[in-house]
């Protein structure tokens, strides 16, 4: 690469889903690019981060129905609390925007526009579960049912877990809903469709030409879906994509087709381009310079869950709107923990928020690093390789280095010259543009390998000139600089190296030696003859222990999280409307000396009758056993008849103060519930009560 031309790389991460918070498995994804982007902004080229949430679809709606709030509170939250675990990681988006925005509801409109004229969108009935309960179609994930090919009970909508048979929700024996636990029934509706065979020729040229996929990739999609076509037999056609809903559905509604919206994938990665448009006005550049300009790279990096969508669908649907295909999607594995997949119950389900209260995100931001090699093998996050390759990489050799020197130069600077260090140096900042390369490949493993096999060289020179040592003899005053002004400089170098990966270690290593990591360049020439300022401590060893704690807060969330689950489950069986208390909200709290001055009472009517000239009120005579009785006027005629009333106990306030009224005078009242009207309730004790017993 040469570095006098000055490359425009647009980088995006995927797009987040706004429906769940951010956990270390994103971060292998965000972490990685942020790193990339870094190296490329260090390198001196213009580069933007692009990212957003992933607003729309059905799991956003059944959460703020459940929540009982809108869509747009829920993302409106997500986002804020997306970005804030974000920035504590370090990782620095130029925009982070929204697919719920007018940008890309523009941009839909003009893509979609684009798709239409070419002809590829096709109308088809399907037939679809219908929660009849909620009103809404379920996505295969809301139905459990039993498998339709082994018979295997409370099989996920998509495929058996059992025998696994692949079939369509409307297939399954027995379907249930999982939002309401009752049965749905199919319906058919009508959805659009982009016929992406028509871009079969185009897509196996894209993909299996020149760079734009990892090669596993590239034959992962001729295997799957493109074929050979030189070999007949091998052909295979592209399926229909379905991309729109029937309302109701939270999206944006297809303009030339009233009531239907489009499907969440449809938006989501058009959402790249509406957060670069915000870039782009609040940056006063132009979007065509970006998106229809071949002299702009565009790199995607996405899991290996989200392929199909990358490389198929969004590089056609980039053709048909004549906007400028990736020039590469790189594509990384999912992340184990401790070599199995991430556990709620174990609690290795990490939260972003939860590892920030307890470890430093530094480290973890190395140890990806170390671990990512540019291909799509799963990462694993061992806890105790963590910890020792943190403390023994970072902190041992990186750190050290200038905790060992930078102290014994605070009076004198670094020296005039630069001395003779035995080619260390010059040794180091040639495999600079070898790094380089490993950095651009997304070998960070490799960079990381080369880097520290630098630093395997200078320590043991700190280790031999010992400063710490000459610092005693005052005669060895200029070697003590000398060493140092070589020590700190080896350390200078690698931090530079390093400063994608460790920010905030490149930027305390600024402040230390008053000048800036910013170009990737001053790693070939020594700082000689400047101040050094106060060494302040760098990184602290990772703790085992602070791991067990960021564990532990993890399973007691998740134990949280599945009671509230729980309940909510058993809720959403009675499927009980929150209107009353949100009519009437809770009263202030009481003490149980408030409540106890309230002496309720279980009453016997013993008879009820109209009440001449009132509208509302019934005379009851309560019996409270024996010969206690007593006379209420009860606002409750429109709700009951005096013959439905009598024989029957219910409940009263026995000591309330009495009332005179125009009919006479009320000593108490009967408990009932509901808005009043028609629609009162009238409590009764259960079978077995007395008339008096006082209720508690
Ligand atoms: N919203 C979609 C992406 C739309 S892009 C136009 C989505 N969101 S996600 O929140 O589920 O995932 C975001 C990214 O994080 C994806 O690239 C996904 O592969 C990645 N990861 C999510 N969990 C992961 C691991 N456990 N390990 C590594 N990466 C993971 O998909
Ligand atoms: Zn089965």
């Amino acid at each position: 690469m040469s570095k006098l031309s000055t490359r425009k790389i647009l980088v995006t991460a995927a797009l987040p889903y706004a429906n769940g918070p951010i956990h270390l498995g994103h971060l292998v994804e965000y972490i990685q690019t942020d790193i990339w982007v870094r190296f490329q902004k260090l390198r001196g080229h213009q580069c933007i981060y692009i990212c957003a949430d992933d607003t729309h679809g059905t799991a956003i709606s059944i959460r703020a129905q459940r929540e009982n709030r809108s869509e747009e509170e829920v993302i409106a939250e997500s986002q804020i609390a997306h970005q804030k675990d974000f920035v504590g990681f370090g990782i620095e988006f130029d925009n982070y925007g929204s697919t719920n925005s007018v940008e890309n509801k523009q941009q839909c409109e003009r893509i979609w526009g684009k798709i239409r004229a070419a002809g590829l969108v096709k109308e088809k009935e399907i037939e679809q579960l219908f929660d009849v309960e909620k009103g809404v179609f379920l996505a295969d994930r809301f139905v459990t049912g039993t498998c339709p090919e082994c018979k295997t009970p409370n099989q996920p909508g998509d495929n058996c877990s059992k025998c696994g048979e692949t079939y369509s929700p409307a297939d399954l024996i027995d379907p249930v809903s999982t939002l309401s636990g009752t049965k749905p029934e199919i319906r058919t509706a009508m959805h659009l469709f982009i016929e992406l065979e028509q871009l079969h020729d185009f897509l196996r040229m894209w993909s299996q030409s020149g760079e734009h996929l990892q090669p596993e990739v590239a034959n992962y999609l001729k295997g799957h879906f493109l074929g050979d076509p030189a070999d007949k037999e091998g052909a295979k056609k592209l399926r229909d994509w379905d991309i729109s809903r029937p309302a109701p559905y939270f999206g944006f509604e297809i303009p030339d087709s009233p009531g239907n919206y489009w499907y969440v994938w449809f938006d989501a990665p058009i959402g790249y381009i509406a957060s670069t448009q915000q870039w782009c006005q609040a940056n006063g550049e132009q979007l065509s310079d970006w998106w229809e300009n071949d002299g702009a790279e565009i790199h995607h990096f996405i899991g290996k869950d989200i392929t199909y969508f990358h490389t198929l669908f969004w590089p056609g649907m980039l053709k048909t709107a004549e906007l400028s295909l990736p020039t590469k999607v790189h594509i990384h594995g999912f992340l184990t923990v401790n070599g199995e997949k991430m556990s709620k119950s174990k609690g290795t389900f990490v939260k972003a928020e939860t590892y920030l209260k307890h470890v430093n995100p530094t480290a973890l931001r190395y140890f990806y690093a170390s671990k990512l090699g540019g291909r799509l093998d799963d990462i694993d996050l061992s806890f105790d390789e963590f910890v020792a390759k943190v403390n023994t990489d970072l902190v041992n050799k990186v750190v050290n280095l200038a905790s060992r020197s930078a102290k014994f130069v605070k009076e004198t600077g670094l020296s005039a010259t630069y001395p003779d260090d035995g080619g260390l140096f010059q040794q180091a900042a040639a495999i600079g543009d070898e790094i380089a390369d490993a950095y651009e490949q997304c070998d960070y493993n490799r960079a990381m390998r080369l880097i520290l096999e630098c630093a395997d060289r200078a320590n043991p020179f700190v280790e031999d000139a010992a400063p710490w040592v000459l610092k005693k003899d005052p005669d060895k005053a200029e070697e003590l600089q000398n060493v140092c002004t070589i020590a700190l400089n080896l350390f200078r170098q690698l931090m530079i190296y390093l400063a994608p990966v460790v920010p905030e270690l490149a930027e305390m290593t600024a402040q230390l030696l008053g000048d800036r990591l910013d170009d990737w360049e001053k790693s070939k020439t020594p700082l000689v003859g400047t101040p050094v300022g106060k060494f302040k401590h760098m990184m602290k060893r990772i703790e085992p222990k602070d791991i067990q704690k960021m564990v532990d807060e993890t399973q007691k969330e998740q134990e949280e999280a599945a009671a509230a689950t729980e309940s909510n489950a058993l809720a959403s069986k009675y499927n009980d409307s929150d209107q009353p208390m949100v009519d009437e909200p809770l009263a202030e709290e009481c003490t149980i000396e408030d409540f106890v001055k309230v002496d309720l009472r279980v009453a016997r009517v013993l008879k009820a009758e109209h009440v001449e000239d009132a509208r509302k009120l019934l005379k009851l005579t309560l019996g409270l056993g024996g010969n206690h009785q007593r006379t209420v006027f009860a606002g409750i005629k429109a709700a009951y008849k005096p013959e439905e009333l009598e024989g029957r106990l219910v409940v009263m306030v026995a000591n309330l103060k009495p009332r005179k009224m125009k009919f006479g005078l009320s000593e108490g009242m009967v408990c009932a519930s509901g808005p009043g009207g028609e629609e009162v309730f009238v409590l009764s004790p259960d079978q077995g009560a007395q008339p008096g017993q006082r209720v508690h």
